[in-house]
């Protein structure tokens, strides 16, 4: 069965479900808001409703219910390949099973097939300057695209909305097929002088990536396919996610809503950060001189940061409370292959010393570090120092989770979205 047929085959016992739920449970209250969290980024408030992942505070994250240990255990890996595929990922949150090998080679064969650029498209990001930031110039292509949305057409052409998600089903392997060559085409053109790399059509969808990024050391292709894994997926609720969410509730196809949730990831405190800790990290060298600070030092710069007004970017994180998963994982590669690298050590040191001086700060809810505060020190190790394009990496792996949610919402036809505003005063009101 093709991966297509599978997923519908899994559509109409969850809209039964959903349509269930509503008629006999419809008014059963699940949350309450209080003012601190509508003056506070609605932390908390259950209002969302998201299948493919879920965060619990102290574990992180889990992918249709397998911790990160697990699915590095259980998913199809490359041939020689220890890490897991992303092809794999995708398959296991669009249909909530494991694939085998052979589901995860379709997939690998039928995004290559829909890899290529469109001329139209290619033009565009030429005429980006190469210092429009290279987030900028990603969530541009991704939009530029939009021209081919065959859910726009069909829409366009009158479509029953309960045959929404097939239309959003193409469109979303389409995307998911050309975002490694939009991403490595900005790579390329941005920082090594527009000399690019085709495609290998022997390559899976991760290796592929690294290929046309141009790093040959072939550990990259394997630090690829575990950080395509590692970033997709984070419930619906983090700016990126719930942005596209959003979009498409208005039922914009998915170029228009991916587009959108990648300006979210964008800001420095959700994705930009894995280039502000790197960023962070590179001043701290440079003021002295070089090599790996001392505890001291780092304790020096990180009190300099939070007394200047600042954050400590990749710590703390608005669900979870203890180590993120997604660094564990991190450094365990980074023990294997880069044990004495220096960045390396820089990491290690501040995962050493920034948590206590966070609780001594007193402010931030978890001092512990989140999945930026490790992944640029790898980058930096396979050559990939262009400390800017980090964020569009993380894009090209959150879309898996975005893109694979949107289908979801489609095929259940959640509503668009319009929660209630109140003003000042009202609130005012109620606590008189
Ligand atoms: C992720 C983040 C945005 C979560 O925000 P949040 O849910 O509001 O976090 P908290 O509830 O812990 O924030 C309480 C206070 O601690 C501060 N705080 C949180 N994390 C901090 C950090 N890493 N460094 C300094 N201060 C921090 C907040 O800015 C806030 O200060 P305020 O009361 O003056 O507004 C925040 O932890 C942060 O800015 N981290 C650094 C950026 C980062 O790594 N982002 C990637 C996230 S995956």
């Amino acid at each position: 069965m093709t991966l297509k047929k599978k997923f519908e085959t899994k559509i109409d016992p969850m809209r039964d479900r959903v349509k269930a739920l509503i008629k006999e449970h419809g008014n059963h209250v699940i949350s309450e808001v209080t003012i601190k969290q509508a003056l506070g980024g609605i932390r908390g408030v259950k209002c969302l409703v998201c299948d493919t992942s879920n965060l619990d505070p102290m574990e992180g994250i889990r992918f249709r219910g397998y911790t990160i240990p697990e699915l590095c255990e259980k998913l199809p890996k490359a041939q020689g390949g220890k890490q897991p595929l992303p092809e794999g990922l995708f398959y296991l949150l669009l249909v909530g099973e494991l694939p085998t090998e052979n589901d995860v080679k379709e997939i690998t064969e039928e995004w290559q097939q829909r890899s290529k650029l469109p001329d139209y498209l290619v033009k565009i990001l030429d005429s980006y300057p190469t210092d429009m930031h290279p987030m900028t110039q990603f969530s541009g292509g991704i939009l530029a695209l939009q021209k081919d949305s065959i859910f726009s057409k069909k829409y366009r052409e009158g479509i029953s909305k309960y045959d929404l998600w097939d239309p959003m089903y193409e469109d979303i392997m389409n995307l998911l097929a050309k975002l490694p060559s939009i991403a490595s085409y900005i790579y390329r053109k941005t920082y090594k002088d527009n000399k690019h790399i085709k495609a290998d059509p022997k390559l899976d969808w991760g290796a592929n990536f690294a290929y046309m990024m141009g790093v040959e050391n072939p550990e990259y292709k394997e630090l690829m396919r575990l950080y395509l894994v590692l970033h997709s997926d984070h419930e619906s609720g983090n700016v990126s996610a719930h942005t596209s969410h959003l979009v498409g509730s208005a039922l914009s196809d998915a170029y228009y809503s991916l587009s959108a949730g990648i300006d979210g990831l964008a800001g420095p405190l959700h994705g930009l950060a894995n280039q502000e800790v790197l960023r962070w990290i590179m001043n701290v060298k440079e003021k002295l001189g070089g090599g790996v600070p001392t505890k001291e030092q780092l304790t020096k710069f990180l009190w300099d940061t939070l007394n200047g007004g600042q954050v400590i970017p990749g710590y703390g994180h608005a669900v979870l409370r203890a180590t993120d998963p997604r660094y564990k994982a991190q450094r365990e590669f980074a023990l294997e292959h880069l044990p004495d690298d220096e960045i390396f050590q820089v990491v290690s040191l501040l995962y050493e010393v920034t948590p206590d001086i966070l609780k001594k700060h007193g402010k931030a809810m978890n001092p512990w570090p989140n999945v930026d505060a490790h992944s640029g020190c790898l980058q930096v190790y396979y050559g990939v120092t262009e400390y800017d394009f980090y964020t569009v990496l993380f894009g090209v792996s959150r879309a898996i989770g975005i893109l694979t949610q949107l289908v979801w919402s489609r095929a259940l036809g959640f509503s668009i979205e319009r929660p209630k505003s109140i003003s000042t005063d009202w609130l005012l009101e109620q606590v008189k």
